[in-house]
């Protein structure tokens, strides 16, 4: 039996279905009520909407919990790699032994990127930001792989999602390697995707590079937390990008452009520029005060999301995947993992934070571990956009296959001018 809900407005009684889900609240299905009752709704943050229905990945905001086709990241974390979870998003299982090797050498064989795409970076400012660099090249992706554009054939989405996974990371190092002046280095077919992308950012050809296992698997366990999160800012730009009939990379290339925002995927590298600023220990009520003033805009980056109303539990694992990195390199006592672990006790005693919910979530630790590896804080989020890459793609084609599927166009709450007159110049 459908449940529903009654809406009186004046005379009128307006029955709205609900739908329940998998797991997580039920849905008020309102997509009739502009016809019926000639009334929008009003959500401006999308702080109470759903815009889609989706498989995919489900986070409890309440407990804390992250799963990517109902397997927590917990246990993702722990017992699975990069291109494993990438299969799971994007397929919906966890591939057994002949698919899984199928995939990562069809990925493997994408790394490289069309020749005549590397004058593209000599056409930027060495000093400038990788995330322009990237949005410039991934949009530019679609002006080289025109086999991979009709998103209506299957076969093409499917290459064009496996080109992204591939090429995202050669795009991103060799982002890097043009701002520090040095030359870029091609994919190594026999590393595995994180040492791959290790070996092109710090590679050079005056001596031999090592990859060091530990730095790959944090790298490959950074990928696994950060490669999909639901329908937040940056996979709501590629579902609305997508949902015109626009190009895959040019949907990716707007999600990359929404994450850079410091609020969202750029958060990773304020946080670290705000812990390096603190500095040290004793610095850091002089921090929280400011963070609690409401005049001033200073807010503690790394702190807070929309939907964790409790530890992000992707924070938690990149807080014990610091302590373990840094100890493996002998750096324990960082200052910055010190200011961050002190700021972290203090914040979640302060009544502030607790009364607001307000917890580390996945940007507050991971500045701190790549920094380690030795990125400068400008790579942060160009690791984010790579691992994101996924996520976006996966929800893109779930967009892209739903038969029900409509361009994406909301409407507004109007308070301009009502209609007037135009005045000629000679009377103004
Ligand atoms: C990511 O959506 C996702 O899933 C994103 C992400 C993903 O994987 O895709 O998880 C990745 O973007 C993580 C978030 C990274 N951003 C930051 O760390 C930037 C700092 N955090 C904030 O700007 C903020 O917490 C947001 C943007 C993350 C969430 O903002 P909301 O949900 O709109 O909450 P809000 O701004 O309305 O804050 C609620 C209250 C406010 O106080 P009041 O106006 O109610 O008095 O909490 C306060 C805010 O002032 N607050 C903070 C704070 N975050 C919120 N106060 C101090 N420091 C903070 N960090």
């Amino acid at each position: 039996m459908t449940k529903s809900a009654k809406l009186t407005i004046g005379e009128k009684v307006i029955d709205l279905p609900i739908h329940s889900p998998t797991l997580g609240p039920d849905v008020l299905d309102i997509r009739k009520l502009y016809a019926e009752a000639d009334v929008f709704t009003y959500d401006p943050g999308f702080t109470s909407t759903a815009a889609c229905e989706s498989t995919i990945t489900y986070i409890d905001g309440d407990k804390g919990e992250l799963l990517y086709r109902g397997y927590p990241i917990e246990q993702l974390a722990e017992r699975s790699h990069y291109l494993e979870v990438c299969y799971l998003l994007l397929y919906g299982e966890l591939p057994n032994a002949a698919q899984a090797a199928d995939f990562e050498y069809r990925i493997t064989r994408h790394t490289m990127l069309h020749e005549q795409i590397h004058y593209f970076f000599r056409g930027f400012r060495r000093d400038s930001h990788p995330m322009a660099t990237m949005v410039g090249v991934v949009g530019a992706m679609s002006a080289f792989y025109h086999d991979s554009l009709d998103i209506n054939d299957p076969w093409q989405r499917e290459v064009a999602a496996i080109r992204m996974i591939a090429k995202l990371p050669t795009i991103a190092a060799m982002a890097y390697k043009y701002s520090i002046g040095q030359p870029f280095n091609y994919p190594q077919n026999h590393l595995d995707y994180a040492g791959n992308f290790l070996h092109m950012c710090f590679a050079v050809p005056a001596e031999s590079y090592t990859v060091n296992p530990v730095l790959a698997k944090a790298m490959d366990r950074i990928m696994m937390l950060h490669a999909d999160h639901e329908q937040n800012a940056s996979t709501s730009t590629v579902r609305l990008a997508g949902s015109s009939g626009a190009n895959p990379f040019a949907c990716i290339a707007a999600g990359i452009a929404c994450l850079w925002g410091p609020a969202h995927g750029g958060a990773n590298q304020a946080c670290l520029e705000m812990l390096r600023e603190i500095g040290t220990v004793d610095r850091i009520p002089e921090y929280i005060k400011r963070a609690k003033d409401k005049d001033d805009p200073f807010r503690l980056m790394g702190f807070g999301h929309r939907v964790y109303k409790n530890f992000d539990p992707r924070a938690k694992v990149m807080k014990e995947s610091a302590d373990e990195v840094l100890g493996l390199l002998g750096i324990e006592n960082n200052p910055t993992l010190q200011v961050a672990k002190e700021l972290e006790r203090i914040a979640l005693e302060d009544d502030y934070f607790v009364s607001k919910k307000l917890y580390p979530n996945v940007d507050f630790y991971s500045g701190i571990i790549l920094d380690a590896m030795g990125f400068p804080t400008s790579m942060f989020t160009p690791i984010f956009a790579i691992s994101r890459t996924v996520g976006w793609i996966s929800q893109w084609k779930e967009m892209i296959g739903d038969p029900t599927q409509k361009i994406g166009r909301p409407r507004q709450l109007y308070k301009g001018e009502k209609t007037r007159d135009y005045v000629d110049l000679r009377h103004r």
